[in-house]
């Protein structure tokens, strides 16, 4: 059974032996995170941690949640990815549109996988407006970071005409118990409500939700497409309607499982510096205006936990996420443009910034014609490099890639620079043979190893 909250997905991890509980006292301040920073750069580095006091806060912080490929497997309610991609590759080809994206949202569209609309949540949570975003702990992660940071939430919005909800995964800075501000890219799709509540001289309603079914918080991190509502995509995933209620202030539907749900409104014009943040670049992200949300409503489950991740220097948790995106993503890729064999996004590329894509060594077009297709994926939309070699390599084998695919690039007639995008045409393989010892004289050499002196096991 795929977990649909919080605490069963604890309970999931803590009965695999993945959930390690902390009972010392930890400061928010610094400490937390470099624990959670040195265990995801550690031999363990899939172990979640429960921070059971943490200095302050009336609430256990749950961090590295999906520490492995393996654990956001079990929050997509899978043992098994790949199988997973495989369905999703074919409900894409059976949804009968040409493009990918439409395939997507349309499988998001069937009635079999709409939210199930309930007041359960009303039931489960107290109001803590006057405290408001005071309840949360004050988790502060670097040393010039602006202040506390919620980054694992999933924040809801709507788009004003067409009523489309969308669920994505941005930082949150929380500047006083009723003040906290929304870091949403310039091409989020909630930098797009935004921009479409604002031109109608409106209040944009939001709700910023920690917990609730951990498919939502990949699904809020992965690339849909505008029209696709991640709630449902959740529940394709889960192969279950997901229950979800209606917020107090606005008609958005927020999970009936949360921990926390935070309701306001982003006013026209209002917006408050935001940062310095350590962001996974492995440099501070400069303070900036952001979008400031006017909190109307906190509401907490009894014995609430709050769910955050480490954003920094990689490895941290998000790449195991990433990994999730790949994995699921390629099947669209590969509607797109059926010559591709693989796809690799390389952790050091963070996230989508590289992408390493094998074809078909038959697929002879140009490049241009290649690159289109590919950058036009949802996946690899965003890559600022993107290597295109050919199938006998490993994408994942990066030093092979690089020997034999980069070396033999024409760096005249193989690359492709648009919009500080980079696509390097790697399947050019030169005339001569591949150099290989002789068999026999290798086996002869193994059998006769030790008489040439060595000790060691040829
Ligand atoms: C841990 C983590 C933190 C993120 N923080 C932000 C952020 O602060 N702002 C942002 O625009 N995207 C952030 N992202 C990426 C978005 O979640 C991702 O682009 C997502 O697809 C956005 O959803 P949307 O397409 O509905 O806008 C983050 C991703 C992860 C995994």
């Amino acid at each position: 059974m795929a977990p649909t909250d919080l605490q069963s997905y604890l309970a999931l991890l803590e009965q695999a032996g993945r959930l390690k509980r902390i009972q010392a006292t930890v400061d928010p301040h610094l400490e937390l995170a470099a624990i959670v920073d040195r265990v995801c750069k550690g031999g363990d580095s899939g172990q979640a941690l429960l921070f059971e006091d943490v200095r302050g806060a009336g609430m256990a912080v749950a961090a590295n949640l999906f520490g492995s490929l393996e654990q956001v497997g079990w929050a997509l309610g899978t043992t098994d990815i790949a199988a997973l991609a495989r369905r999703l590759g074919d409900d894409l080809v059976a949804a009968g549109e040409v493009k990918a994206e439409q395939a997507l949202t349309k499988i998001c569209n069937l009635a079999a996988w709409q939210p199930a609309v309930t007041d359960r949540l009303a039931g489960r949570v107290r109001d803590q407006s006057d405290r408001g975003l005071d309840i949360l702990p004050r988790i502060v992660a670097w040393p010039a970071d602006g202040g506390p940071f919620l980054t694992q939430a999933q924040v809801y919005t709507r788009d004003p005409e067409t009523g489309a909800a969308n669920c994505g995964m941005y930082r949150i800075q929380c500047h006083d118990r009723h003040r906290a501000t929304i870091r949403c890219r310039a091409s989020s799709d909630a930098a797009r409500h935004l921009a479409a509540w604002h031109a109608r001289n409106t209040a944009m309603p939001v709700a910023v939700v920690l917990g609730g079914p951990p498919v939502l918080a990949w699904v809020a991190s992965a690339p849909l497409p505008y029209a696709a509502d991640e709630v449902a995509f959740g529940g394709y995933l889960l192969q279950q309607r997901l229950e979800m209620s209606r917020c107090r202030y606005s008609d958005l539907l927020v999970p009936a499982s949360a921990e926390i749900v935070i309701e306001g409104v982003v006013e026209p014009g209002s917006t408050a510096p935001e940062g310095p943040f350590g962001n996974h670049t492995g440099r501070y992200d400069a303070e900036a205006a952001a979008p400031l949300m006017k909190v109307l409503s906190v509401q907490a489950a009894t014995s609430a936990i709050c769910p955050w991740t480490l954003v920094g220097p990689p490895p941290m948790e998000n790449i195991h996420l990433a990994r999730a995106t790949v994995r699921l993503f390629t099947p669209l890729v590969k509607m797109a443009l059926p010559t591709v064999r693989a796809v690799h996004l390389p952790a050091e590329g963070i996230f989508h910034r590289a992408a390493i894509v094998t074809l078909d060594a038959k697929d002879t077009r140009p490049l241009a014609e290649v690159a289109g297709i590919l950058r036009d994926t949802l996946l690899l939309r965003n890559a600022r490099l993107l290597v295109v070699a050919a199938d006998d390599h490993d994408p994942r084998d990066i030093p092979t890639v690089f020997w034999q695919a980069l070396n033999a690039v024409d760096w005249r007639r193989d690359l492709l620079i648009e919009d500080n995008q980079l696509t390097i045409d790697a399947r050019y393989r030169p005339a001569g043979a591949l150099v290989r010892g002789e068999e026999a004289v290798l086996e002869r050499v193994l059998r006769r190893w030790h008489e040439f002196g060595f000790d060691t096991p040829g």
